[in-house]
Protein backbone atom coordinates (compact mmCIF):
# COMPACT_ATOMS: atom_id res chain seq x y z
CA UNK A 1 0.00 0.00 0.00
CA UNK A 2 1.03 3.39 -0.66
CA UNK A 3 1.10 5.69 1.66
CA UNK A 4 1.45 9.44 1.18
CA UNK A 5 1.50 12.31 3.51
CA UNK A 6 2.77 14.70 1.09
CA UNK A 7 1.32 16.63 -2.56
CA UNK A 8 4.54 16.22 -5.09
CA UNK A 9 6.54 18.98 -4.20
CA UNK A 10 8.88 20.82 -7.12
CA UNK A 11 11.67 21.67 -4.29
CA UNK A 12 12.48 18.01 -4.41
CA UNK A 13 12.20 16.58 -7.07
CA UNK A 14 15.49 17.38 -8.84
CA UNK A 15 18.48 15.20 -7.22
CA UNK A 16 22.19 14.50 -8.51
CA UNK A 17 23.31 10.97 -9.44
CA UNK A 18 26.83 9.60 -8.35
CA UNK A 19 28.22 10.06 -11.93
CA UNK A 20 26.90 13.87 -11.49
CA UNK A 21 23.52 13.47 -14.22
CA UNK A 22 20.78 15.78 -12.62
CA UNK A 23 17.29 14.25 -12.81
CA UNK A 24 14.18 16.04 -12.78
CA UNK A 25 10.80 14.62 -12.27
CA UNK A 26 8.03 16.75 -13.82
CA UNK A 27 4.60 17.21 -15.32
CA UNK A 28 4.92 16.30 -19.05
CA UNK A 29 4.48 19.46 -21.41
CA UNK A 30 3.61 19.41 -24.94
CA UNK A 31 7.13 20.72 -26.29
CA UNK A 32 8.31 17.50 -25.21
CA UNK A 33 7.26 15.52 -28.13
CA UNK A 34 11.04 16.03 -29.49
CA UNK A 35 12.82 14.78 -26.16
CA UNK A 36 9.90 11.75 -26.37
CA UNK A 37 10.85 10.66 -29.62
CA UNK A 38 14.24 10.39 -28.98
CA UNK A 39 13.48 8.37 -26.16
CA UNK A 40 11.49 6.33 -28.23
CA UNK A 41 13.79 5.82 -30.63
CA UNK A 42 16.45 4.80 -27.94
CA UNK A 43 14.50 2.01 -26.28
CA UNK A 44 15.09 -1.82 -26.79
CA UNK A 45 12.35 -3.63 -28.38
CA UNK A 46 12.35 -5.68 -24.88
CA UNK A 47 11.52 -2.36 -23.13
CA UNK A 48 9.23 -1.15 -26.07
CA UNK A 49 7.17 -4.53 -25.60
CA UNK A 50 7.11 -4.83 -21.83
CA UNK A 51 5.57 -0.75 -21.57
CA UNK A 52 3.28 -0.69 -25.20
CA UNK A 53 2.35 -4.93 -25.01
CA UNK A 54 2.40 -4.09 -28.59
CA UNK A 55 0.36 -1.32 -28.78
CA UNK A 56 0.70 2.53 -30.34
CA UNK A 57 4.24 3.89 -28.84
CA UNK A 58 4.29 7.15 -31.24
CA UNK A 59 4.70 10.57 -30.25
CA UNK A 60 0.74 11.10 -29.98
CA UNK A 61 -0.11 8.27 -27.88
CA UNK A 62 2.73 9.55 -25.43
CA UNK A 63 0.99 13.48 -25.10
CA UNK A 64 -2.30 11.98 -25.26
CA UNK A 65 -2.50 13.00 -21.43
CA UNK A 66 -1.94 16.64 -22.15
CA UNK A 67 -5.12 16.83 -24.47
CA UNK A 68 -7.89 14.08 -21.74
CA UNK A 69 -8.79 14.97 -18.18
CA UNK A 70 -8.37 12.07 -16.20
CA UNK A 71 -4.63 11.59 -17.29
CA UNK A 72 -1.77 12.69 -15.64
CA UNK A 73 1.75 12.02 -16.71
CA UNK A 74 5.49 12.49 -15.84
CA UNK A 75 8.97 12.65 -17.45
CA UNK A 76 11.84 12.37 -16.02
CA UNK A 77 14.92 14.59 -17.50
CA UNK A 78 18.12 13.82 -17.23
CA UNK A 79 21.08 16.60 -17.65
CA UNK A 80 24.32 15.43 -18.27
CA UNK A 81 27.24 16.84 -19.85
CA UNK A 82 24.90 19.84 -20.88
CA UNK A 83 22.58 17.35 -22.43
CA UNK A 84 18.79 17.37 -21.72
CA UNK A 85 17.04 13.66 -22.26
CA UNK A 86 13.79 12.44 -21.42
CA UNK A 87 14.59 8.70 -19.69
CA UNK A 88 11.56 8.01 -18.05
CA UNK A 89 7.54 8.63 -18.93
CA UNK A 90 5.26 7.52 -16.01
CA UNK A 91 1.68 8.12 -16.27
CA UNK A 92 -2.11 7.16 -15.11
CA UNK A 93 -5.48 7.42 -16.16
CA UNK A 94 -8.59 7.69 -14.12
CA UNK A 95 -11.01 4.23 -14.27
CA UNK A 96 -14.32 5.05 -15.79
CA UNK A 97 -15.55 4.34 -11.47
CA UNK A 98 -13.08 6.89 -10.73
CA UNK A 99 -12.21 5.11 -7.90
CA UNK A 100 -8.77 3.94 -9.01
CA UNK A 101 -6.32 4.39 -11.81
CA UNK A 102 -4.23 2.07 -14.21
CA UNK A 103 -0.79 3.27 -14.57
CA UNK A 104 2.15 2.27 -17.13
CA UNK A 105 5.70 3.77 -17.28
CA UNK A 106 9.24 2.86 -18.95
CA UNK A 107 12.64 3.88 -18.24
CA UNK A 108 15.22 4.44 -20.91
CA UNK A 109 17.84 1.07 -20.83
CA UNK A 110 20.54 2.74 -20.28
CA UNK A 111 19.19 4.91 -17.15
CA UNK A 112 17.59 1.58 -15.63
CA UNK A 113 18.39 0.31 -12.03
CA UNK A 114 19.09 3.60 -10.56
CA UNK A 115 16.27 3.79 -8.13
CA UNK A 116 14.08 6.59 -11.26
CA UNK A 117 11.30 3.66 -11.64
CA UNK A 118 10.52 3.38 -7.73
CA UNK A 119 10.76 7.27 -7.87
CA UNK A 120 8.13 7.15 -10.84
CA UNK A 121 5.61 4.64 -9.64
CA UNK A 122 5.92 6.92 -6.01
CA UNK A 123 5.02 10.37 -7.81
CA UNK A 124 2.31 8.71 -9.43
CA UNK A 125 1.19 6.93 -6.14
CA UNK A 126 1.21 10.44 -4.60
CA UNK A 127 -0.55 12.39 -7.04
CA UNK A 128 -3.01 9.79 -7.20
CA UNK A 129 -3.70 9.50 -3.38
CA UNK A 130 -3.84 13.35 -3.26
CA UNK A 131 -6.39 13.55 -6.40
CA UNK A 132 -8.56 11.64 -4.12
CA UNK A 133 -8.14 8.33 -5.67
CA UNK A 134 -7.98 5.08 -3.64
CA UNK A 135 -6.15 1.95 -6.36
CA UNK A 136 -3.28 1.85 -8.43
CA UNK A 137 -3.48 -0.61 -10.94
CA UNK A 138 -1.52 -2.31 -13.72
CA UNK A 139 -1.08 -5.00 -15.89
CA UNK A 140 2.53 -6.43 -16.51
CA UNK A 141 3.77 -9.32 -18.59
CA UNK A 142 4.09 -12.76 -16.69
CA UNK A 143 7.88 -12.22 -17.38
CA UNK A 144 8.96 -8.67 -16.59
CA UNK A 145 11.01 -9.83 -13.95
CA UNK A 146 12.31 -6.40 -13.50
CA UNK A 147 8.36 -4.63 -13.26
CA UNK A 148 7.61 -7.22 -10.78
CA UNK A 149 10.64 -6.86 -8.85
CA UNK A 150 10.30 -3.02 -8.96
CA UNK A 151 5.93 -3.62 -8.44
CA UNK A 152 7.29 -5.79 -5.08
CA UNK A 153 9.69 -3.28 -4.03
CA UNK A 154 6.52 -0.71 -3.71
CA UNK A 155 4.49 -3.28 -2.48
CA UNK A 156 1.70 -4.11 -4.89
CA UNK A 157 -0.20 -7.05 -5.02
CA UNK A 158 0.20 -9.33 -7.85
CA UNK A 159 -1.85 -11.87 -9.42
CA UNK A 160 -1.83 -13.49 -12.21
CA UNK A 161 -4.82 -13.29 -14.92
CA UNK A 162 -6.95 -15.96 -14.64
CA UNK A 163 -7.12 -16.31 -18.52
CA UNK A 164 -4.02 -15.28 -19.95
CA UNK A 165 -1.02 -16.98 -18.53
CA UNK A 166 1.43 -14.05 -19.65
CA UNK A 167 -0.16 -11.26 -17.85
CA UNK A 168 -0.03 -10.55 -14.20
CA UNK A 169 -2.60 -7.59 -12.51
CA UNK A 170 -1.00 -5.53 -9.95
CA UNK A 171 -2.50 -3.13 -7.82
CA UNK A 172 -2.40 -1.33 -4.41
CA UNK A 173 -4.33 0.49 -2.11
CA UNK A 174 -3.37 4.60 -1.67
CA UNK A 175 -3.53 6.06 1.52
CA UNK A 176 -2.98 9.31 2.67
CA UNK A 177 -1.48 10.26 5.99
CA UNK A 178 -2.62 13.30 6.91
CA UNK A 179 -4.42 16.05 5.01
CA UNK A 180 -2.53 17.33 2.57
CA UNK A 181 -0.72 21.18 2.86
CA UNK A 182 -1.83 23.55 0.00
CA UNK A 183 -1.00 23.10 -3.03
CA UNK A 184 1.61 25.51 -5.22
CA UNK A 185 3.82 25.31 -8.31
CA UNK A 186 3.04 22.33 -10.45
CA UNK A 187 1.72 20.05 -8.04
CA UNK A 188 -1.42 22.48 -8.44
CA UNK A 189 -1.70 21.93 -11.44
CA UNK A 190 -1.18 18.12 -11.82
CA UNK A 191 -3.90 18.03 -8.67
CA UNK A 192 -5.94 19.89 -11.08
CA UNK A 193 -5.31 17.50 -14.02
CA UNK A 194 -5.74 14.49 -11.90
CA UNK A 195 -8.93 15.63 -10.48
CA UNK A 196 -10.37 17.27 -13.58
CA UNK A 197 -12.63 13.94 -14.41
CA UNK A 198 -14.23 14.18 -10.57
CA UNK A 199 -17.42 15.78 -9.80
C1 LIG B 1 10.48 -2.00 -14.90
C2 LIG B 1 11.27 -0.69 -14.92
C3 LIG B 1 10.27 0.48 -15.02
C4 LIG B 1 12.09 -0.56 -13.64
O1 LIG B 1 12.69 0.72 -13.64
P1 LIG B 1 14.11 0.99 -12.91
O2 LIG B 1 14.35 2.44 -12.92
O3 LIG B 1 15.15 0.13 -13.53
O4 LIG B 1 13.81 0.45 -11.45
P2 LIG B 1 14.52 0.92 -10.09
O5 LIG B 1 15.97 1.19 -10.35
O6 LIG B 1 13.72 2.02 -9.50
O7 LIG B 1 14.39 -0.40 -9.24
C5 LIG B 1 13.72 -0.44 -7.99
C6 LIG B 1 13.64 -1.87 -7.54
O8 LIG B 1 12.84 -2.64 -8.48
C7 LIG B 1 13.39 -3.95 -8.58
N1 LIG B 1 14.00 -4.16 -9.91
C8 LIG B 1 14.24 -3.24 -10.85
N2 LIG B 1 14.80 -3.81 -11.94
C9 LIG B 1 14.92 -5.12 -11.66
C10 LIG B 1 15.43 -6.25 -12.40
N3 LIG B 1 15.94 -6.11 -13.64
N4 LIG B 1 15.35 -7.46 -11.81
C11 LIG B 1 14.84 -7.63 -10.59
N5 LIG B 1 14.36 -6.60 -9.82
C12 LIG B 1 14.40 -5.38 -10.37
C13 LIG B 1 14.49 -4.04 -7.52
O9 LIG B 1 13.90 -4.37 -6.28
C14 LIG B 1 14.96 -2.59 -7.50
O10 LIG B 1 15.64 -2.23 -6.32
P3 LIG B 1 17.23 -2.49 -6.24
O11 LIG B 1 17.84 -1.93 -7.48
O12 LIG B 1 17.63 -1.76 -5.00
O13 LIG B 1 17.39 -3.98 -6.15
C15 LIG B 1 12.25 -0.68 -16.14
O14 LIG B 1 13.00 -1.87 -16.11
C16 LIG B 1 11.57 -0.54 -17.47
O15 LIG B 1 11.26 0.58 -17.90
N6 LIG B 1 11.30 -1.65 -18.17
C17 LIG B 1 10.72 -1.63 -19.52
C18 LIG B 1 9.28 -1.10 -19.53
C19 LIG B 1 8.40 -1.83 -18.54
O16 LIG B 1 8.58 -2.99 -18.25
N7 LIG B 1 7.39 -1.08 -18.05
C20 LIG B 1 6.39 -1.63 -17.17
C21 LIG B 1 5.07 -1.78 -17.89
S1 LIG B 1 3.70 -1.38 -16.87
Amino acid sequence: MFTSSHPPDPAHDTWRLRDGSVLTLRPMQAQDGPLLDAMLERLSPRARHNRFHGGVNSRPALLEPLERSGQVAFVLTAQRWGQLQIVAEARYCVDDSSDGAEFALVVDDRWQRRGLGERAMRALGNTAAHAGLHWLHGEVQADNRAMLGLMQRCHFCCTPDAEDPQLVHAESALRLSQVPAAPHGWSARVRHMAGAHRA
